[in-house]
């Protein structure tokens, strides 16, 4: 079979080495892909994940049998929709389903309509009824861009000032753009955060492992939030308790919610949780895997990850089962300095010694120059360790993360310390 995997960071790569495993699979193309992808599929570095007609064109003339789309900009571009119509099965949602992510106005009018807890909010389309409704708020609050803004456009205020700059900053400045037109302004949630993937093909829900993200940039949950600059699975504070309850009030709702509204979501729909006093809350829906999320979810996933995403295709996604291992993961970004503000590139990667047999390097942000891998982007590899404990997963992680360097190489030292502190072995 010849696969055709859309995106180019870490994440795709995780999705490449795992489809791999299937002895079906003989091809696999990655659109762009990156310098270290190319170890395992044929990228093509001409045709970016934006591409929807250059991306529909080569499927459709290297008659590739299926296609995953990741990452959210070809999602809420249509891509699935474009590659259906050209007769190729493929994996992710629809562009309306898609809205679940690309409009967090569409997603919290989905959460009140269909009774699914979330964070109380208001939505703005002019800056002066914002400023006006801030005038009598309680802080912290939060302020959300409405469409996709590579994950920064979500801002916490402490203070009147720092929202009516929020506003400014989205509204006015118009900072990311088109994004900002429409605001969400949010009551400020507290608790432990909890990501959970989950298969669906729009009538069956399978979560995966739950996982826990580092968003902030700096040791301690200090500084600017990133895409992830780590994450662990399982992630202890998410009991078969809070599992169960979770699956009543939120996942098996949304699914009914997105049929009813006549967008089915099929694909993998990434719950963004916070587990408050009041219950288990939706912060965000993605309407993808997540990243670096899926760098320990996948390598626990036992069963075949083509078999599975066939079935979502196919919506028969009930007759599978999907296994997973008992051991734990732990992934450690290692990062352009300066990321996720400003950062220089090209830089080159030196790996001193292979990697142990329980340790992946899933490549993110590189690029092939004369031969020599160097950095491209801000996130630039992601150092998986699964292991029986999260402490030797870790350990792992860390002793790979010290083996690579380059330039400028930037990581958190504390990746897995709360969920250790929760409690995890
Ligand atoms: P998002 O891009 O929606 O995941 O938001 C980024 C981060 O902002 C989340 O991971 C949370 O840590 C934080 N956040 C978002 N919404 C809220 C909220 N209502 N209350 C508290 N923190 C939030
Ligand atoms: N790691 C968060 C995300 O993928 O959105």
């Amino acid at each position: 079979m010849k696969l055709l995997v859309v995106g180019g960071g870490g994440r795709e790569h995780a999705i490449i080495k795992k489809l791999r495993e299937n002895p079906d699979v003989s091809e696999i193309y990655a659109l762009p892909g990156n310098g270290g992808i190319a170890a395992d599929a044929v990228c093509i570095p001409e045709i970016g994940a934006k591409d929807i007609d250059g991306i529909v064109n080569f499927a459709k003339s290297k008659r590739v049998d299926f296609a995953v789309v990741a990452p959210d900009d070809p999602l809420a571009l249509g891509c699935v929709d474009r590659l259906h119509k050209a007769g190729i099965p493929c994996f992710g949602p629809d562009a309306k389903a898609a809205r679940i992510e690309s409009s967090k106005v569409f997603a919290k009018n989905l959460m009140r309509k269909y009774g699914i807890p979330t964070a109380a909010y208001r939505v703005f389309t002019n800056p002066e009824s914002a400023l006006q409704y801030l005038e009598t708020a309680t802080f912290p609050i939060v302020l959300k861009a409405d469409g996709l803004a590579l994950g920064k456009g979500v801002l916490i205020a402490q203070n009147l000032q720092e929202a009516r700059d929020a506003v400014r900053t989205l509204m006015q400045d118009r900072v990311f753009g088109a994004a900002g037109d429409e605001i969400v302004i949010e009551e400020f949630l507290t608790g432990p955060e909890v990501s959970v993937l989950a298969f669906t093909d729009g009538k069956t829900i399978v979560p995966m492992i739950s996982s826990m993200d580092h968003k902030r940039v700096g040791d301690g949950d200090t500084g600017l939030n990133t895409g992830g600059m780590g994450t662990v699975a399982p992630n202890p504070y998410y009991t078969p308790e809070i599992a169960q309850s979770c699956m009543d009030t939120i996942f098996l709702p949304t699914l009914d919610a997105m049929r009813k509204e006549g967008c089915p979501f099929k694909g993998c729909l990434y719950f963004g949780l916070m587990l408050t006093p009041g219950g288990a809350k939706v912060i965000e829906y993605n309407c993808r895997f997540g990243d670096p999320e899926t760098q320990v979810v996948l390598p626990l996933l036992k069963t075949d990850l083509l078999t599975i995403m066939r079935a979502v295709e196919n919506e028969t996604l009930s007759e599978i089962s999907v296994e997973w291992s008992e051991d734990c993961a732990a992934c450690v970004i290692l990062a352009s300095g300066g990321y996720p503000e400003r950062y220089e590139t090209g830089k080159p990667i030196t790996f001193t010694t292979p990697l142990p047999s329980n340790v992946t390097c899933y490549h993110a942000g590189d690029k092939d120059s004369h031969g020599q891998l160097v950095t491209s982007g801000g996130r630039v590899l992601g150092l998986t360790a699964v292991a029986p404990t999260l402490r030797e997963a870790l350990r792992d992680a860390y002793q790979a993360a010290d083996t690579i360097s380059f330039e400028g190489k930037y990581l958190r030292h504390d990746i897995g310390r709360r969920a250790l502190q929760a409690g995890m072995r």
